[in-house]
């Protein structure tokens, strides 16, 4: 095994820990036992190096926050978005990866599992797609908005439910937030912006 499989595989294990002890993720979706490790190329992204260069402390789940910097460096990171539709300031401040899905770092067809990061004074606009989600916090805070709910601002270890097209919305103020996010159905869904609230 390399040393980047050996990261990933590390966060792996740990992601297990993490859902074996918190009813809200385990209760969303159950992780798949069949993962298959797939060893796609890393992708570099600008925003990515703030990511890298935040320390744990304690407002984070320090074991997970660790172990994404680790895999950063190796990690396949996206944006999806182009410009024209979501702006340059939101592209220098936001990047995400596949951690578990059907592309991402271990396949499965039966969930995914997101890895994402927003820089402080994000503004991550409204959208929405058809596959349900839970977003769950490791690091940082942000607040979420998601429209028929009322807003609240989350911390380490809270998650949030979106349901199938329900519009949602992610601020962050004076800090950063790293977040997991789990899609349980509708896999290959499109993200699309929402212009109208
Ligand atoms: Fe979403």
């Amino acid at each position: 095994m390399t040393n980047k499989d050996q990261l990933f595989d590390n966060l792996k294990k740990e992601i297990f820990l993490l859902w074996s002890s918190h009813k809200n993720l385990n209760e969303f979706v159950k992780l798949p036992r069949n993962l298959k490790y797939n060893s796609i190329p890393n992708n570099k992204i600008e925003s990515v190096k703030i990511l890298e260069s935040w320390e744990e402390n304690d407002s984070s789940i320090k074991s997970i926050h660790k172990l994404i910097k680790q895999v950063s460096p190796y990690a396949n990171w996206r944006q999806t978005y182009e410009e024209k539709d979501i702006g340059k300031n939101f592209l220098d401040k936001f990047a995400y990866f596949e951690l578990f899905g059907p592309t991402g770092h271990f396949l499965t067809s039966e969930m995914s599992l997101y890895v994402i990061f927003f820089d402080k004074e994000t503004y991550y606009t409204w959208h929405n797609h058809e596959a349900e989600e839970l977003y769950f916090v490791i690091s940082g805070n942000a607040k979420f908005e998601s429209k028929g709910d009322r807003s609240e601002v989350l911390y380490k270890t809270r998650s949030r439910f979106h349901k199938s097209f329900q519009p949602h919305s992610l601020t962050t103020i004076n800090e950063k937030c790293l977040c997991l996010v789990a899609w349980r159905d509708k896999l290959n869904s499109e993200v699309r912006v929402v212009n109208n609230i």
